[in-house]
């Protein structure tokens, strides 16, 4: 029997339960001293047919999705991989050309979803060894799977999730690592200081979660709104999308996710005093492109201003900039671009939770939907 403890929902508790959930998700997999990833013995696809792959194909519903989107920065970023992500229920409309030289990501917190659990058995005939990404072992995604990697976030009770989706970025990192190391894209030295980077994440998310008391401040301004849009570019847009998906399965609040640069093509129309909008701003001052979209992300904090939105903005710790352009920052520590969506998806998570709280809704058990849906 799980129990709440202290907290007064499931949802809270699972929030501040992702330092440890990435901890036992990460530490066993890595060797920092030999700049290495292990979980050959995990996936079952030996490393020359990792080296002969050309394709990675993900496939994923709701909150694992957006993980999967997170994972298509990692893949090519890391391991040089073009990656292609699906809602497992629309997999099969697209009728993929799918040979061994592609490999399948199945990414499901409950390993039961019956459309993921479709499409992972379409893949499979169709001659594509899968991977399943699963936080319950022995489920029957993971079960049939060539290969398994579990988030090991324990238990996850609330119906919207939140240690898995973070958990469920961890393992796409530790993969897209790994298969960087198989490909021979990255060297050790490489592997050790991404390794570093990753293990310094959990602590980070302590950090982070001393946000709590702010959100809850936010959620009170706020929680009146009836629509949002939450806006990031390039690999923070994944976040943006489960910000926004968070706030509408536990709140019952209409809000969109969107790539920032795609505001001009119409959303734009929205924006006004009535429509807060979230944007993800945050910069690694080591990453060129991060650059240059923190850049363009600025030029539309300017822009949303002109239009008397009220902005809540994610900022890097230690900017000035945006905080003096958004009327609310939430600071995130310093991190990798590939590693950052992990840190900036706590606070929306706990903002989408305080709001829920706010309207007294019942946060861990929403309205019309279960936590697995397990027919299609
Ligand atoms: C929905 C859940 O029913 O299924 C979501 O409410 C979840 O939280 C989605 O993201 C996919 O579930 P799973 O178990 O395949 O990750």
């Amino acid at each position: 029997m799980i129990e709440k403890t202290e907290f007064p929902h499931f949802m809270l508790k699972e929030i501040f339960e992702q330092p440890q959930a990435l901890e036992r998700t990460i530490v066993s997999r890595v060797g920092l001293s030999e700049g290495e990833v292990r979980i050959a013995d995990e996936i079952h696809i030996d490393s020359a047919e990792l080296r002969a792959l050309r394709r990675i194909h993900i496939v994923a519903s709701g909150t694992s999705r957006h993980a999967g989107m997170a994972g298509q920065y990692m893949f090519q970023e890391l391991a040089c991989l073009p990656a292609d992500v699906d809602y497992a229920s629309e997999f099969e409309y697209r009728n993929l050309p799918i040979g061994p030289e592609e490999i399948t990501i199945v990414i499901t917190q409950s390993g039961e979803t019956a459309d993921t659990t479709a499409a992972q058995r379409l893949a499979k005939r169709k001659g594509s060894r899968t991977i399943a990404i699963s936080n319950v072992p022995d489920s029957t995604i993971a079960r049939e799977a060539d290969g398994v990697l579990y988030t090991n976030a324990g238990p996850e009770i609330s119906i919207a999730s939140t240690k898995a989706f973070t958990a469920q970025m961890a393992v796409l990192f530790l993969l897209a690592a790994y298969l960087a190391q198989v490909r021979q894209e990255l060297d050790r030295e490489n592997l050790r200081e991404w390794i570093r980077e990753l293990l310094a994440i959990p602590q980070k998310v302590r950090t982070v979660l001393e946000c709590s008391e702010l959100c809850r401040k936010l959620a009170e301004q706020f929680h009146r709104a009836e629509d949002f849009l939450f806006l990031g570019r390039a690999i923070h847009y994944p976040v943006a999308m489960d910000g926004a998906l968070k706030l509408k399965e536990v709140s019952y609040v209409h809000a969109e996710g969107y790539p920032a640069g795609e505001t001009k093509h119409g959303p734009n129309a929205l924006i006004d005093e009535h429509l807060p909008v979230v944007v993800i701003a945050t910069c690694d001052p080591r990453n060129a492109g991060s650059l240059l979209r923190y850049e363009k992300t600025v030029s539309d904090l300017q822009g949303f201003k002109k239009q008397s939105a009220k902005i809540v903005a994610l900022a890097s710790e230690g900017d000035r900039e945006v905080s003096e352009l958004a009327d609310h920052t939430i600071f995130i520590p310093q991190a990798p671009e590939l590693l950052a969506p992990i840190l900036e998806m706590i606070p929306l998570q706990l903002f989408a939770y305080y709001v829920a709280v706010r309207k007294g809704l019942d946060v861990d058990r929403p309205r019309n939907l279960v936590k697995s849906v397990r027919e299609e």
